[in-house]
């Protein structure tokens, strides 16, 4: 018997979220490769190679779509946008992080992706709380989650930045579904 693997798919107004491919290799090194972009993350490397991307679409590739889900955020016209992704942590609450490349940046685009990305983990995930945080230096991804329902939960702790190469304060929020 042969089992059939689905990764999912989230389309709002302007944008799909979609599992990542191997095409996807080339925009991901443009974009990502932006230190004002890396810097804001805690996962991105900088600088950030072909073969970055070629490792990171390998792991992509096998990705439990149960625990983990990293979807590719894709532009019904210009392609790939940024990435958005959900992973279980140890208390058992999805995680949500995310980016886009700055030449798509304040166009409500993160705001949109991250709206469409609560309402499949709610539904698909039957997940009840979601857990964020963005660096103290970051107000646009702050204003991001408040705009998709998130709030703060007034703790500020300091996070890896691999991009930076230290830790930076982060403030905690949550979103309840
Ligand atoms: C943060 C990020 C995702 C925002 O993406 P985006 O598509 O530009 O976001 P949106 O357009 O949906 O919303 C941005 C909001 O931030 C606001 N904003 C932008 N710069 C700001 C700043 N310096 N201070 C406060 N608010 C700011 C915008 O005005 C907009 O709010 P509004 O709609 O109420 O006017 C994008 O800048 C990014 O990827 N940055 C680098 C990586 C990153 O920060 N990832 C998140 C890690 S927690």
């Amino acid at each position: 018997m042969c089992a059939i693997e689905v990764t999912p798919v989230v389309s709002t107004e302007r944008l799909v979220l979609r599992g990542p491919v191997r095409s996807d290799a080339d925009a991901l090194v443009a974009l990502a490769g932006d230190f004002n972009v890396a810097g804001m993350t805690a996962n991105l490397p900088h600088p950030y190679a072909a073969s970055d991307a070629e490792a990171f679409l390998d792991r992509m590739a096998r990705q439990d779509f149960v625990r983990d889900a990293t979807f590719s955020v894709e532009h019904r016209h210009f392609g790939l946008v940024g990435m958005l992704g959900f992973r279980t942590q140890a208390n058992g609450r999805p995680n949500l992080g995310y980016w886009l490349g700055r030449p798509y940046w304040n166009r409500g685009y993160a705001t949109e992706a991250v709206r469409g990305a609560l309402a499949w983990v709610k539904r698909d995930w039957r997940a009840k709380v979601v857990e964020a945080a963005h660096f103290t230096d970051n107000p646009a991804s702050g204003q991001v989650l408040v705009k998709a329902g998130f709030l703060y939960t007034g703790d500020i702790e300091r996070q890896p930045c691999l991009a930076r190469g230290e830790d930076v304060p982060a403030r905690r929020m949550v979103w309840l579904a």
